[in-house]
């Protein structure tokens, strides 16, 4: 009989405990040292286990912090209701390699109202950040505060969350924030659904009737290379997605990648030399899901 070996990470809840966790690992670790950090709202799933699985394997220490963050949910969503389950997300993140899994309270993290705003222009005009108004301010804020108290060397965000990726990556950039951002890729279940901490709330009918974006989007690729142009490929998509009719679009855009504007409305996608990024959000009952393809070399 074989035993899998997980080791059981440390448990902080403290932003003291936290930096003294990092400060004695690299105290200890010396000039090897190198802080891995993934950020979660928990309810993890395996598109968050391989988060942290690549974190373990690229440094010597991977902090994986859960935290529901109350200030990038709008009046209407769903921050009450967001899944949570801390004793299944330790073990997943027993056995994807954390080292430490740092939980703070909203007390913890907020103290006093926060009267710092981060917000990043031009990148969360579209998309999510359209549809939710004030969210990527929040997710500003918490991600800096978190790269704050961890200082990590490297944080991994996987590209479901395209939108986040691009505004954390600019956000980076300008604020000289001295961390690697590591985008992964979006982990499926086997049938191609995108995997999120919401699909839980999907009822068996609904569940079925999601495949619909990811099906649809694994046709992006062909459309591109029969010679579509951004307004042609944005309705194909739409139409592909509305053949469900349990499906309720929030949105569809084909915009270019990193910059999350519209590309050259007449040219054929195939002849542009951007990244491109067909995205989608859609409702199915209360659930919104997102899910998108990145299309890094436009087929000619
Ligand atoms: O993508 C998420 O899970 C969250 O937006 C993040 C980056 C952990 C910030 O709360």
């Amino acid at each position: 009989m074989t035993a899998t070996l997980t080791k059981t990470p440390t448990v902080v809840r403290t932003i003291a405990e936290m930096r003294d966790a990092v400060r004695a690992y690299r105290a200890k670790a010396g000039a090897a040292a190198s802080v891995g950090f993934v950020p979660t709202m928990g309810f993890l799933h395996d598109g968050h286990a391989s988060l942290i699985d690549r974190s373990a394997q690229d440094n010597g220490l991977t902090v994986l912090s859960i935290f529901v963050n109350p200030l990038q949910f709008g009046p209407n969503e769903d921050f009450e209701r967001y899944p949570r389950d801390e004793a299944r997300d330790l073990d997943v993140a027993a056995r994807a390699g954390a080292d430490i899994v740092f939980m703070p309270g909203v007390a913890e993290m907020y103290p006093t109202p926060a009267a710092t705003q981060i917000t990043v222009t031009g990148v969360t005009e579209r998309l999510c950040g359209a549809s939710r108004p004030g969210h990527f301010d929040g997710v500003g804020i918490v991600v800096t505060k978190l790269l704050n108290i961890v200082q990590p060397d490297r944080a991994y965000f996987g590209l479901k969350d395209a939108q986040p990726v691009a505004v954390v990556e600019r956000m980076g950039a300008e604020l000289n924030q001295p961390v690697e951002i590591v985008p992964c890729p979006i982990v499926r279940e086997s049938d191609g659904l995108a995997m999120s901490s919401r699909n839980v709330y999907l009822s068996e009918d609904e569940r079925r009737e999601a495949l619909v974006i990811s099906r649809t989007l694994a046709k992006v690729p062909a459309w591109i290379g029969s010679g579509m142009n951004a307004a042609q490929l944005t309705s194909a998509v739409r139409e592909g997605i509305s053949a469900s009719p349990l499906a309720d679009i929030d949105y569809v855009e084909t915009l270019t990648y990193p910059g999350l504007q519209p590309p050259a409305p007449e040219a054929p996608l195939s002849a542009l030399s951007e990244r491109i990024i067909v995205a989608a959000a859609v409702r199915f009952g209360r659930t919104r899901l997102i899910d998108n393809i990145l299309i890094t070399q436009p087929e000619a």
